[in-house]
């Protein structure tokens, strides 16, 4: 009797052991965006409409994957204040309390704006009048939310386009003028004295005219104790176009003495899609992820919108669109688990989703190197499911060429290299591998190795 009980807890031990075993891989690393944002002591937003609360998937991504939430529209200034002096912030105050039940953050999107502004505010031609009218505007606004919101995007997009580093010509630059972004600043920090005030604008992701002109704003603004404590890089990108100076530029703002913040974050591409440019689209949200962990003052990564269902690209970029981390169906895409990953988490692996490091894993080597070029090798390695085809997509350096590659085939698209299997090393079993290999000329010297994602099928 005796000897059976201790049989029993063995094999209960035993089991308890290979539980656990088990169990450890999936807590090492944190399988949500929030968790591993939170990880790194930052927070990781999207932003969210009203308008499809009520559809369950798109909360129930809502909620698992993101703990600061930025109203897409609806404390726009068209919204909240459609004639002078008689305010709505119902739809507003809706996604407020989903994000305070959830634990969300709000980010405040945004009081002073040339765009969705009512035709009352943009017809008024007195300075006076103008000033008291935003100053009105701001107390109201930033006055309900006060406490509720943690950031502020206190005014937005005021900087032209392009090479001028002038402001842009707006109802507000007109009629008040140059003070008018300090006026609203003073607003916002007297009616909500607790958010942090951002300054937040388009194209000044990297170092060019227009990040200057608002980096001497900054600057200007803190000699002068106006009070600012934040700079927003929308982050409206395209393929393959992730500025290489990204960090360089959060890391002058932040040597200013201000938070800087990744705001509206999305990269399109020419619709459809395909593995390829979803590769390319993968490596560029690394990109931007990494660049905001290298600088410790970047502490918010927002991307505008959920779901590529209804990202707001396809309406004002006609022909583009897929910029986001949640396809159509809302299942994860490459560019996904490439944030993850950059972030420290990794997913837990659902099957069969495409970008899936728990499907397929790859590993690059250099096997040999020349003055001009070198030789590599890349394994793939299926996860605990079977598959029966992969994709490497692998973005080559400038000046170099794959002069051979064998055991795979590629096709070639500009610096994009696609590599798929050959007749017999398509079919892996769960932890099998296969490897091709290849070699680079580089007569201009790069010796870079080549950015490599892979997937299945
Ligand atoms: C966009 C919304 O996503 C759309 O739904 C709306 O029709 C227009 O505005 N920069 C901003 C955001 O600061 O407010 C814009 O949002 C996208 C560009």
């Amino acid at each position: 009797m005796r000897r059976a009980l201790t049989a029993v807890l063995g094999a209960g031990a035993l089991l308890l052991a290979m539980l656990v075993t088990v169990a450890l891989p999936a807590s090492a690393a944190p399988g949500t965006l929030k968790e591993a944002a939170a990880a790194t002591g930052r927070v990781f937003g999207a932003a969210a409409a009203q308008a499809h609360m009520g559809e369950s998937a798109y909360v129930s991504t809502l909620d698992r994957e993101f703990n600061q939430l930025t109203p897409e529209n609806e404390m726009k200034w068209d919204t909240t204040e459609p004639s002078r002096n008689s305010f709505n912030f119902g739809p507003a105050d809706q996604l407020v309390s989903h994000a305070q039940a959830q634990g969300m953050k709000i980010r405040g999107h945004t009081l002073v704006w040339h765009q969705q502004l009512p035709g009352w505010a943009g017809g008024i031609s007195s300075r006076d009048d103008l000033l008291s009218a935003m100053r009105n505007h701001i107390a109201k606004e930033a006055g309900h939310f006060a406490g509720k919101v943690a950031y502020w995007d206190v005014v937005n997009e005021a900087f032209q386009d392009g090479g001028s580093g002038a402001r842009r010509d707006s109802v507000f630059q007109r009629v008040i003028g140059d003070g008018y972004i300090e006026e609203a600043f003073r607003a916002a920090r007297a009616a909500d004295p607790t958010a942090k005030l951002c300054y937040n604008d388009y194209n000044i992701d990297g170092q060019n005219a227009k990040s200057n002109a608002v980096y001497t704003m900054v600057k200007d603004f803190k000699a002068r104790g106006v009070p600012i404590d934040c700079v927003g890089l929308q982050a409206h990108l395209t393929l393959g176009n992730v500025p290489a100076d990204m960090q360089a530029n959060m890391q002058r703002f932040a040597a200013l003495g201000v938070d800087v913040h990744i705001t509206e974050l999305d990269i399109r591409m020419s619709t459809p899609a395909d593995a390829s440019k979803l590769a390319t689209q993968a490596n560029d949200y690394k990109k931007v992820v990494s660049a905001c962990l290298a600088v410790s003052r970047c502490t918010v990564i927002t991307v505008w919108g959920i779901t590529d269902k209804y990202s707001w690209i396809p309406d004002v970029f006609p022909g583009e669109g897929a910029a986001l981390l949640f396809d159509n169906n809302y299942a994860k895409k490459p560019a996904y688990d490439a944030s993850l990953q950059a972030l420290g988490g990794q997913d837990p692996g659902d099957p069969g989703d495409p970008g899936d490091p728990g499907t397929v894993t790859c590993t690059y080597t250099r096997t040999a190197q020349w003055n001009t070029g070198f030789n590599g090798q890349v394994t793939i390695t299926a996860g605990a499911t079977a598959i029966g085809s992969w994709t490497v997509v692998m973005t080559m350096g400038s000046g170099q060429q794959i002069t051979t590659l064998w055991n795979g085939n590629a096709t070639t698209t500009g610096n994009v290299v696609t590599v798929r299997p050959v007749a017999w090393n398509g079919n892996l079993a769960p932890g099998a591998s296969a490897s091709f290999g290849f070699s680079v000329n580089a007569s201009n010297g790069n010796l870079a190795d080549p950015a490599i994602s892979c997937g299945s099928p």
